[in-house]
C-alpha cells in the first residue's frame, strides 16, 4: 500500500496487526480505515496535555481526546501521581479500600439522578448493567433507545430482522453472534420526537422496561424535548436511563441532565470519568438501584482502585480547574476560528453546537452521482489527512480536554484554514479524488443524537 513517508514506521506496525489483530484496533472508531490511511498516524509512542508523538516522530495537536477520555489532558501529572501512589499501595486486593465509597459519594453529591452507585470499567458494559437492573427491577424485556449504547447483545438485537441501528450507528451492521432470539428486544425511536416515543410506549405498554438515550451531544435539544422524554417515561412506569458516555463531565459537572436540568431515574457514565484509565458508572434513584444487590451484577476487576483513584481525583482536579468554564472559553474560540477560517476558505463549513462540546460540519450539495453520503465521506477524508499533514488531529467530530489552550487553537486554526482552502479547491474543480492521497475513510460512525 503507498503511504506519505512520514508514516512509514506507523505504515509498518499497521501490516504487521493486519496479521494478528482482526480490526487492527479494539475500538471501531481508533481503525486507521476511519481516518486518513497512509497519511495521518496510527500508533503513538508519547501523549502529553493535547499533543501527540507517533512512532516516527511527527508531533501533533490532538483534539480526539483518546476519542474522549482526556478530559484534563493526557498524562495529566496529578491523576497520574494518585494512581502512581495507588499502585504502590496496591491496585486490588482481597478486600476493598475506602475510596469505592468515597468516590459513590462524590458521585451522589455532583450527579443530580445519583443517590446510590455501581461501577465497572467500560461504557458499553456499563449500559448493559443498566439495561439489566432496569429489566430486573420491573420484570419487563423490551428496551426503548436512542444513540450509541455499545457492543453488546441487548443493543445490536435492533437489528435483528431489520437495519434498525443505522440512523443510530453504522450503515449495513450484520449482528452477527447476537441471538436470534433477542429479536424486537431493542427498539429504536427518533431523537427530538416526543410523539414518535408514546407512540411506541402506547403500541407496548406494559411490556417497555426503559427508554435509554443520549440527552445530547453537540447541540442542545429541541425546547421541552427532554422534558416530554421524562414526563412519559414516568405515565408509562418506564425506567428512564441517560447515557452520559460522551456527555458526561464537559456541558457540566453533574453531567448534560444537570446543564438541561432533567433528572432521569438511572444514569451511565464512563470515558472522561477517569481521564484515561477504565472506569464506568452506574448511578440512580435508591429504589432504582438498591435492587441489584439482589442480582446477579458481578466482576472481579469492577473493585479495582486504579480506577476508582483516577476517577476521584480527575473529578476534584475537574472541579478546582473549573474545567467547564474552560471548556466554554476554549470552545468559543475555537468555533469562531473555525468559522472565519471556513468563511476565508470560501467553504460552507461551520462549527456549531454548544461551546463546551462542539462538532463541525460541512454542508454539501448532491455529489456528481447524487450521492451526498459518498461525497461527505470523502471531504471527511480530505480534512482528517490535510489536517495530519499540518500536525493536527483533528476530525469533524472531537473533545475538548483541559490541555487545549489559546496556542493549540491557534496553531489548528492556521492549519484548518489550508485544510478547508484545499477542499474548497476540490470541490470547486471535481478534484477532490486527485486531492486524496488515502482511500476514502470507511462508513461514517453516524449518530441521530449529534
Ligand atoms: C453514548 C455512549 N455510550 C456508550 C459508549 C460505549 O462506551 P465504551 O466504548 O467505553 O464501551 C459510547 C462510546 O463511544 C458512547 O459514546
Amino acid at each position: 500500500m503507498t503511504h506519505d513517508h512520514r508514516v512509514a514506521r506507523s505504515m509498518q506496525l499497521y501490516e504487521r496487526a493486519r496479521q494478528v489483530i482482526p480490526g487492527v484496533t479494539q475500538l471501531i472508531s481508533r481503525r486507521p480505515t476511519r481516518a486518513a490511511l497512509g497519511v495521518s498516524p496510527i500508533y503513538a509512542s508519547q501523549a502529553r496535555g493535547c499533543r501527540i508523538w507517533d512512532v516516527d516522530g511527527n508531533e501533533y495537536v490532538d483534539w480526539t481526546s483518546g476519542v474522549g477520555p482526556i478530559i484534563l489532558g493526557y498524562a495529566d501529572p496529578v491523576v497520574d501521581a494518585a494512581v502512581k501512589a495507588q499502585i504502590d499501595r496496591c491496585s486490588i486486593s482481597s478486600l476493598v479500600e475506602e475510596s469505592a465509597v468515597e468516590l459513590a459519594e462524590e458521585l451522589v453529591r455532583l450527579i443530580p439522578s445519583a443517590e446510590m452507585v455501581r461501577y465497572s470499567k467500560g461504557g458499553g458494559e456499563a449500559c448493559a448493567m443498566a439495561v439489566r437492573i432496569a429489566r430486573g427491577v420491573t420484570g419487563r424485556d423490551r428496551v426503548l433507545f436512542c444513540g450509541y449504547h455499545g457492543w453488546h447483545d441487548w443493543y445490536l438485537a435492533a437489528n435483528l430482522g431489520a437495519e434498525r441501528l443505522k440512523d443510530h450507528l453504522f450503515n449495513g451492521i450484520e449482528p452477527i453472534g447476537v441471538p436470534r432470539c433477542l429479536e424486537g428486544s431493542a427498539i429504536p425511536f427518533p431523537y427530538g420526537d416526543a410523539g414518535a416515543l408514546e407512540d411506541l410506549l402506547r403500541r407496548h405498554d406494559g411490556q417497555i422496561a426503559c427508554i435509554i438515550m443520549e440527552p445530547m451531544r453537540t447541540e442542545r435539544p429541541p425546547e421541552g424535548y427532554l422534558e416530554e422524554v421524562r414526563d412519559l417515561a414516568t405515565r408509562y412506569g418506564v425506567i428512564l436511563v441517560f447515557d452520559e458516555v460522551s456527555s458526561g463531565f464537559r456541558l457540566a459537572l453533574g453531567g448534560a441532565q444537570q446543564y438541561l436540568g432533567v433528572t432521569p431515574d438511572m444514569s451511565v457514565f464512563a470515558k472522561a470519568i477517569s481521564n484515561g484509565y477504565p472506569m464506568a458508572a452506574v448511578v440512580g434513584r435508591r429504589d432504582v438501584m438498591a435492587p441489584v444487590e439482589r442480582m446477579f451484577v458481578s466482576s472481579a476487576y469492577w473493585d479495582d482502585s486504579i480506577g476508582v483513584v483516577a476517577a476521584l481525583t480527575t473529578l476534584r482536579e475537574l472541579e478546582r480547574r473549573q474545567a467547564v468554564a474552560h471548556f466554554e472559553r476554549i470552545g468559543a474560540l475555537f468555533k469562531e476560528g473555525i468559522n472565519q477560517a471556513a468563511r476565508d476558505a470560501g467553504l460552507d463549513a461551520e462549527c456549531v453546537g454548544v461551546d463546551a462540546h462542539p462538532g463541525i460540519r460541512f454542508y454539501l450539495a448532491d455529489g456528481s452521482n447524487g450521492d451526498t453520503a459518498a461525497l461527505q465521506l470523502k471531504v471527511n477524508t480530505l480534512f482528517i489527512q490535510e489536517n495530519a499533514r499540518r500536525g493536527v488531529i483533528l476530525a469533524p467530530g472531537f473533545f475538548l480536554n483541559c490541555a487545549h489552550d489559546e496556542a493549540a487553537v491557534r496553531f489548528t486554526v492556521e492549519a484548518v484554514r489550508e485544510s478547508m482552502a484545499t477542499i474548497a479547491r476540490g470541490l470547486r474543480q471535481g478534484t477532490l479524488d486527485q486531492l486524496l492521497q488515502c482511500e476514502v475513510q470507511q462508513e461514517l460512525f453516524r449518530r441521530l443524537v449529534r
